[in-house]
């Protein structure tokens, strides 16, 4: 079980708090870790830590920093993400993010009207994302914009590789899009490489049964599946898409759903 820690233990509230996250997510509550990586909880925000400090505390923070900046400025539905996704077509889609990670690219979805079903399997990145949901939503210095865009976006815990067709049934509507971005094995530790991603990558591991997500996405999709990949990689489960939009670091695989006659 991963290490979760009160930053205070002196503090009878925030260790209640710890201890009930703890249980909620399956992690080893403790006082200190010898581990490399473990997850703390402070009165402001749960955080990743590396003992080592190989890098500085890693949270997700909707509402402000990167996040805000590429909502403001990151390009609307003309970034090609919004065009991957379809959205000069479907005005308000209904997208399943099967591979939520710290929820970059389904904030944007959301942010550009999406309702969004962030689905994400590692108990570390799922405590870390609805911590920042939450606080996102509680925050009395949140604009009311961005607490709407966090109330079109609904968490669920959980490998989407055991999706069907049958268990989604009690879902608001089938998803419009799904949307994939698995870990991929060979990613450079560049500086292009966001230090989450490399922290993430060291805790989770890679995808390695990534292929049969597509499988499970295409049963599920109505309309399209995206996937996301670094630009030499070669295609998930090597099927081929429909088309693909290129970036310099990495594409999008589109894989169109036929119409049913
Ligand atoms: C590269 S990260 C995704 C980053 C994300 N697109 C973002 O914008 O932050 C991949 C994530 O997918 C999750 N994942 C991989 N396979 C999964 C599966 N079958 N079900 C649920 N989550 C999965 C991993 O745990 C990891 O957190």
């Amino acid at each position: 079980m991963f290490p979760l820690l009160p930053s205070n233990t002196s503090d009878p509230l925030l260790v209640q708090k710890t201890r009930a996250l703890a249980e909620q997510w399956c992690l080893q509550y403790c006082t200190e870790s010898s581990e490399a990586f473990y997850l703390q909880l402070t009165p402001e925000r749960l955080q990743l830590i590396s003992k080592e400090q190989l890098f500085g505390p890693i949270f997700i923070d909707f509402t402000s920093g990167a996040i805000e900046h590429r909502r403001k400025f990151g390009g609307g539905k003309g970034q090609t993400i919004a065009k991957a996704i379809g959205f000069h077509k479907i005005s308000s889609p209904l997208i399943l993010d099967a591979t939520a990670g710290m929820g970059n690219d389904a904030f944007v979805f959301a942010s550009l009207g999406a309702q969004v079903i962030l689905m994400e399997r590692s108990p570390v990145s799922a405590a870390l994302l609805c911590n920042a949901l939450e606080r996102a939503l509680s925050d009395e210095n949140s604009h009311e914009d961005i607490k709407e865009i966090i109330q079109r976006m609904t968490f669920k815990f959980g490998d989407a590789r055991r999706l069907t067709r049958e268990t989604i049934k009690d879902w608001p509507a089938q998803p419009d899009v799904v949307y994939l971005d698995p870990m991929f094995p060979h990613r450079k530790k560049s500086a292009q490489v966001k230090k989450e991603m490399l922290a993430l990558q060291k805790i989770i591991g890679d995808d390695t049964d990534s292929h049969q997500l597509l499988e499970t996405a295409l049963q599920i999709a109505k309309k399209r599946v995206v996937v996301k990949r670094p630009i030499k990689a070669p295609n998930l489960n090597q099927q081929q898409p429909t088309y693909t939009l290129k970036m310099k670091k990495h594409r999008f695989d589109i894989y169109i759903i036929p119409a049913l006659t």
